[in-house]
């Protein structure tokens, strides 16, 4: 008796949007609120301003509009979604986000949910993503990283604040049978170093009645281990990425563009001599920016196809990186 066909399905990048608050912070501003200057944030990261969140810019906003820039650039008809998956550790609901993102799309036939894995959390939703499309639940998923750091940094700590902002990016991406973009990847998790980087639950003890308590909930700000979180950037992400290059058979030459995640340009500039790929092949907005979260990579990537950098059938290695610890990369082909 034959067994069910198999019908062989592959990714396809339709389309990408992003968004950014109004409000810029400069290195020169943080200097009023903490012992620090513009020439050493610029020398030691490469940032030298930010955006950040006021009134009306929370998560569920900015990956809208990033979301809907996306799906305009993809032409769809947004009755045709049918999977909506949010990257975010901050999100405007912690029962999740994605629902009322999907609400203000008008995308009635989605599914929605939020997705954390903090700076790694995008690659994930994106992998994630495309699993559903590969296994052929889904024809069309729009992925979305969003974060708003800005509101659970400790803006007295001078070793963390410097580098975070807010933004949100998104990727449109589709089920095809006739080719696959989506060349291959890999994702690793290593919660034994997970207190390099943390935005942990602040319980405090409070009672209901008598003799019966409860913990209040809330958040501590971000505590972060900057060197560790250095030291196991630079040496994780060229493992991950060299190790997927063998998988797929695809060197290091011949990748068009290095889309890492936004954290320092000096981890930038290392994993691209480690992996001896071309200073012009790695892309950095670090600059304007700094540190989105979740929200660097398809931030990245949406500028860089607005501003026809990455083109179509442009090779593209990406990978993202952060708390948990967790770290990821994937190998696409943009189109
Ligand atoms: O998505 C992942 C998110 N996290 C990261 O990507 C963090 C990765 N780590 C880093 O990017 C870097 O470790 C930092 C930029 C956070 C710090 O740079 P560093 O070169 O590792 O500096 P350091 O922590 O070794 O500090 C060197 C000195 C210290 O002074 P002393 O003890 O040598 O006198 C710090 O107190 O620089 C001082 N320092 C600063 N000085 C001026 C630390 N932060 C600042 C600051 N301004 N903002």
């Amino acid at each position: 008796m034959e067994g069910i066909k198999l019908n062989q399905i592959g990714v396809s990048f339709k389309g990408s949007g992003s968004y950014v608050p109004d409000q810029i912070l400069t290195n020169q501003k943080i200097s009023q609120k903490v012992d620090t200057s513009d020439e050493w944030i610029k020398s030691r990261t490469g940032i030298a301003e930010r955006r950040i969140s006021s009134s009306g810019d929370n998560v569920t906003e900015m990956g809208y509009k990033a979301a809907k820039t996306a799906i305009s650039m993809a032409n769809w008809d947004i009755e045709t979604i049918d999977l909506i998956i949010l990257a975010t550790s901050t999100p405007h609901d912690l029962f999740g986000s994605a629902p009322s993102i999907q609400a203000k799309l008008g995308a009635n036939n989605a599914v929605a949910f939020d997705l954390t894995a903090a700076c790694s959390g995008f690659l994930f939703a994106l992998i994630t993503a495309s699993q559903f499309l590969k296994g052929g639940s889904f024809k069309r998923a729009l992925v979305i990283g969003a974060d708003q750091l800005s509101s659970f940094v400790d803006w007295n700590d001078r070793r963390s604040c410097i580098l975070f902002g807010d933004g949100a990016g998104a990727l449109a991406i589709e089920a095809i049978s006739e080719f696959d973009n989506f060349i291959g990847f890999d994702m690793q998790t290593d919660g034994e170093r997970g207190s390099f980087l943390n935005l942990p639950s602040k319980n405090k003890m409070d009672s209901i009645i008598d003799n019966v308590n409860f913990l209040s909930g809330g958040f501590s700000p971000i505590q972060m281990n900057g060197q560790e979180v250095y030291k196991f950037a630079v040496r994780e992400v060229p493992l991950i990425l060299d190790k997927l290059f063998r998988k797929t058979n695809i060197s290091s030459d011949e990748i068009d563009w290095l889309v890492l995640h936004q954290a320092n340009q000096r981890i930038l500039d290392s994993v691209g001599e480690r992996l001896k790929i071309s200073r012009k092949k790695i892309l950095s907005n670090l600059e304007n920016y700094g540190n989105t979260s979740a929200a660097t990579i398809p931030l990245m990537m949406d500028e860089a196809i607005r501003n026809n950098k990455i083109k179509q059938n442009d090779i593209i290695a990406t990978s993202g990186f952060g708390a948990g610890l967790s770290w990821g990369a994937a190998l696409i082909k943009w189109g």
